[in-house]
């Protein structure tokens, strides 16, 4: 198959601001995925196709973003991540966001979707990016950290400013963006220090500050974690809950489904998160000269696994491009990458796009999109920044 023509079929998927961004040009390696595929190992120059395992003696620890993690830059600074302490399994981190602990918070979730759509406009478009997806995940993790609720908006504001890419908008360079996260560093370390002080608590913060396996960990990894788990929990599922009602618009069909029959809401909602596929790639870095898809990697080359493709992979998954809210094993998808690596907050992003489902369905018949979707200008992150919807008084349930 050749990568042309694959290049073409997911420029819409990202590919093309890759090439647009310089991503490539900084990592030495293009590797397109492929979660199950057993047959022969296609490449063409430095695109190699793989199966995800392939990747797992690979580093995550000197930087997972496409470009180099330099001296003193964010990346930089998450060069060990949680998941590679010692002693690590079973932390406190781990622990707030596992099944147990998440039905605790289930209630709290539901309380706030409930408001958030409790007040949305009736018959006029308004931006659904802003008032649901931004508003829902900024609140969830205001809660995990039991961050101050006033300020929570700072928490989307630099989680937008790590990601960011210069020009695009929110920020003209690197140097500006590390500035802005400065103050957010700052306002984490008054956080921590307070919450290292006082007995510990349920938040992420003080399970980090009083934790066995982390309450050591130098304030540089401390930090790049937080910012880790900023990034990690919001932009993501908040692309997810946008995603879903540009999906269920362009497929009518399975949104008829999911309105003949709502209990395909947990299935519906793996589905949305393998066709978003919120972060289109990891970074990994060969620790010692390796051979991969018959190709040689030497020490030091970096490797970026495109989920985005391994998520559209014929030879792995039915009629990949087609949306379809009762798939057969929805779970087998890579938006939450594998291996060590493999994302803390994956049943946590479930939950809230579930739960927000579910109250969705009870009220509405529909939330109709109404204009073109604009787009996040980034490689990294595959999501939206404006989503124009209305909610017709006609789609209200029992009006
Ligand atoms: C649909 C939503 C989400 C998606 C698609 C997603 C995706 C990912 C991916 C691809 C990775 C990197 C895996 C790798 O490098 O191999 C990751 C890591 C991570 N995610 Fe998520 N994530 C989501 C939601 C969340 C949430 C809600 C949280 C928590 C609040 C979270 C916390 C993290 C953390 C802490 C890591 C780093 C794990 C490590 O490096 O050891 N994520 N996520």
């Amino acid at each position: 198959m050749a990568f042309d023509t694959k290049l073409k079929q997911w420029t819409s998927l990202g590919l093309g601001t890759v090439l647009m961004t310089g991503a490539l040009a900084a990592a030495a390696w293009l590797l397109l995925l492929k979660p199950h595929g057993e047959g022969a190992l296609e490449r063409s120059d430095k695109v190699l196709i793989v199966r995800g395992s392939e990747v797992a003696g690979y580093s995550g620890a000197l930087g997972r973003m496409g470009f180099d993690a330099a001296e003193g830059t964010l990346p930089h600074w998450t060069d060990k991540t949680l998941a590679e302490l010692p002693d690590f399994e079973g932390s406190a981190v781990q622990g707030v966001v596992a099944p147990a602990n998440l039905k605790n918070l289930e209630g709290l979730i539901r309380q706030r979707v409930i408001a958030i759509l409790d007040k949305l406009p009736r018959d006029e478009p308004f931006n659904w990016v802003d008032l649901v997806s931004r508003d829902l995940t900024t609140q969830m993790l205001a809660t995990l950290f039991d961050f101050p609720f006033e300020d929570r908006h700072k928490l989307t504001y630099w989680s937008d400013v790590a990601t960011a890419i210069p020009g695009a908008g929110l920020i003209d360079s690197y140097e500006e963006g590390f500035e802005i996260l400065k103050e957010c560093l700052a306002y984490f370390s008054r956080l921590w220090q307070e919450r290292a002080r006082r007995e510990p608590g349920n938040d992420l913060i003080s399970m980090l500050a009083h934790g066995e396996a982390t309450r050591n960990m130098p304030p540089r990894e401390f930090l790049g974690n937080l910012i880790l788990l900023i990034v990690g929990g919001n932009d993501t599922t908040r692309n997810s809950i946008s995603g879903g009602v540009l999906a269920l618009n362009e497929h009518p069909q399975e949104y008829q489904k999911l309105r003949d029959n709502p209990a395909l809401i947990p299935s519906m909602v793996s589905e949305i998160i393998r066709w978003q596929t919120p972060l289109a790639y990891m970074r990994r870095t060969a620790k010692v000269d390796t051979e991969l898809g018959g190709k040689t990697i030497r020490a030091g080359d970096k490797v970026l696994m495109w989920y985005a493709s391994a998520n559209r992979d014929a030879d792995a998954i039915d009629n990949p491009d087609a949306f379809i809210i009762d798939r057969p094993r929805a779970r087998q998808h890579l938006s939450f990458g594998f291996g060590i690596h493999r994302c803390m907050g994956n049943r946590l992003a479930e939950m809230q796009l579930r739960i927000l489902w579910e109250e969705i369905s009870q009220r509405f018949d529909k939330v109709e999109v109404v204009g073109e979707p604009t787009r996040i200008y980034s490689s990294f992150v595959k999501g939206y920044t404006d989503l124009p919807v209305i909610i017709r008084s006609s789609a209200v349930k029992g009006q």
